[in-house]
């Protein structure tokens, strides 16, 4: 039986069964992607086949913790466990434990990263800086404290992105497949390269599961593009379509005790504003690995078969 190969542009009868079945619900609104949770360490059946089913369908779930006890980095290693999220990334800043405390830091502890700051992260998926081999496919991000005021996050599924711009014209696909489409320059810092310069794609389909990954910034610094008007009208195209009205756009600001879970969709972060009694703390836990059973096959999860 041939591969379901609905992410290759070569196969337009699979593009066209998969889209059908994608765009059929419609969008959400964001209290449909919330699932309750009692313990994120020990998710019910009920709990995990909810959590499954929003990122099947969105490729994220926000959960909401409602037991009384606050989850700790050890839960969150847990919850991915529970969906196959195993092996996390290293990051430069991350704790010993390897899920990175999210909070604004004063600049004398030597960092200019904007994630650490209070000032608004621009539309991204992680990781995009990471080597081809360590892509970042699995997020968690849990809200251990809120701000005062903004912090609200933008999500959008890449899929979306995807059918947008495969249907606006199947060139731009090609063209942001080629792997060398987006450079990010090496990171370097006085004088020693912590990082080297990272060609690649923005979609690729992962090996194996020929799942879609998404690599991507709309940061204008910094990054090199290919030189040619497909690419340019691509990627403007593509910003148009984060920055416009798009009813796929899911807005939510986290409260303590909630958190995404998500195979690395498009984000971003507005600004916001901690004061003494409400600095907003999050976990940030990335894997390279996709959350395990998220990936459509021609019965689209026996749900109906993909057509139309
Ligand atoms: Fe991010």
């Amino acid at each position: 039986m041939p591969r379901f190969q609905p992410f290759n542009p070569a196969d337009d009868s699979a593009y066209h069964a998969w889209r059908g079945w994608k765009l059929r619900a419609g969008p959400c609104l964001p209290e449909e992607v919330l699932v309750p949770v009692r313990d994120l360490s020990r998710l019910t059946d009920t709990e995990y086949q909810a959590v499954l089913g929003r990122v099947r369908r969105f490729n994220l779930a926000i959960y909401q913790v409602t037991g009384t006890r606050a989850a700790g980095k050890a839960d969150i290693r847990a919850l991915g466990r529970r969906f196959g999220l195993e092996s996390l990334d290293m990051n430069l800043r991350a704790d010993e434990d390897s899920i990175t405390t999210i909070a604004v830091k004063p600049v004398a502890d030597g960092t200019r990263y904007i994630p650490y700051t209070d000032r608004p992260l621009n539309w991204h998926t992680d990781g995009y800086y990471n080597r081809a081999e360590e892509q970042v496919r699995g997020i968690i991000m849990h809200c251990v404290a809120a701000a005062a005021s903004g912090g609200d996050n933008l999500l959008l599924d890449p899929e979306i992105a995807y059918i947008r711009l495969r249907d606006e014209n199947p060139d731009y696909i090609r063209a942001l497949m080629r792997p060398d489409v987006m450079t990010i320059p090496a990171n370097v810092e006085q004088g020693s390269e912590l990082r080297a310069a990272q060609s690649g794609p923005v979609f690729s389909l992962e090996n194996g599961t020929d799942a879609l990954h998404m690599r991507y910034t709309a940061r204008t610094r910094s990054i090199e593009w290919k030189d040619d008007a497909t690419t340019r009208n691509a990627i403007e195209f593509l910003r148009e379509l984060l920055d416009g009205d798009n009813p796929w756009l899911i807005r939510h600001r986290l409260q303590a005790g909630q958190g995404i879970i998500c195979n690395n969709v498009l984000h971003r972060r507005e600004a916001f504003a901690d004061d003494r009694d409400h600095r907003r703390v999050l976990y940030r836990a990335r894997y390279h690995d996709r959350i395990h059973a998220t990936v459509a096959g021609p019965d689209c999860y026996g749900e109906r078969k993909c057509s139309g």
